[in-house]
């Protein structure tokens, strides 16, 4: 038999898995991409068949597979200051209204994939910053989470190749923010580098240990979860936000039905949700 070939009662078996795991749902029809994402693993767990991968993946015991299996299921497509209007809003509206804060504005990029994304919100503040003499006086403190070991490795080494380079910097970016590194790659610079920490958080778990925050960036990943599973999400980013905080959501996902703890603001561009006092 194919050494790909999964029963369609182990697909099942593993849909559950991943959905408990960290919330993300297959379709009927998604075979094909549970066989091309696990197949590569195949090798390095050392075993010969995607039946028998999935069959050990199953095994609470296996934690390093598994967490492998769940890096291997995740989607991590991102780009630099994506869909524009959220960095934007920073600078025209959050940065001036938390601006009297004495600490440093605190925003989570709660899923920042390979570190566009809470890196695109430091250049942010760092331009506001420099048009703003004095606009962020504590300055600004960003986290970035995510549940792919891999990705938050890619985060922390901050270096980005030519093709990650060319999704949505502009030329005076590029120059400002990284230093050539050769072979086509560039790393972000330091100062922007030194504004952002990074941890690994499964949104399924608590997020109380990461304290409170002013902004939320939750962007393209609810989109994968349950209606149950993005209900409890986004109570949870409720309890972490300051009075007042905002949340991004992505530029195709919206809170109807999900959650009444929040105000839906129409910024033309874009909508945030601000949590309601
Ligand atoms: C499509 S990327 C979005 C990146 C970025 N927020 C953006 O909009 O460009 C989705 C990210 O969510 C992460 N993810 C998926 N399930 C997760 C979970 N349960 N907890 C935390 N992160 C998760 C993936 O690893 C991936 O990096």
């Amino acid at each position: 038999m194919e050494n790909k070939h999964l029963e369609q009662s182990e697909y099942d078996q593993f849909r559950t898995f991943l959905e408990q795991q960290c919330g993300i749902v297959l379709g009927d029809n998604k075979l094909y991409l549970v066989k091309s994402r696990l197949a590569p693993l195949m090798a390095r767990f050392n075993v010969a068949s995607l039946s028998q991968l999935v069959s050990k993946t199953l095994s609470p015991h296996e934690r390093q597979l598994r967490a492998a299996v769940v890096d291997a299921m995740t989607t991590n497509e991102t780009l630099w200051f994506r869909d524009q209007y959220p960095f934007e809003l920073l600078k025209t509206k959050i940065f001036p209204e938390f601006s009297d804060l004495r600490r440093p504005i605190k925003i989570w990029s709660a899923a920042s994939s390979s570190g566009q994304e809470p890196y695109s919100i430091a250049m942010s503040a760092s331009e506001h910053q420099s048009k703003q003499l004095g606009g962020l006086k504590m300055g600004v403190q960003i986290t970035g989470t995510d549940i792919s070991n891999t990705m938050l490795d890619m985060c922390k080494n901050a270096e980005y190749d030519s093709l990650a380079l060319a999704r949505g910097l502009s030329v005076e970016r590029r120059q400002k923010f990284f230093t050539d590194s050769g072979n086509g790659m560039a790393k972000v610079v330091e100062p922007i580098r030194k504004m952002v920490s990074f941890r690994h958080l499964n949104l399924l778990d608590s997020y109380a240990l990461l304290g409170k925050f002013d902004v939320i960036f939750c962007r393209n990943v609810l989109i994968y979860f349950s209606p149950e599973v993005k209900s409890k999400i986004i109570a949870q980013f409720a309890q972490s936000l300051n009075p007042k905080g905002y949340l991004f959501l992505g530029a195709s996902e919206s809170m109807a039905g999900l959650s009444n703890e929040f105000e839906m603001l129409r910024c033309n561009p874009g909508i945030i949700y601000q949590k309601k006092t």
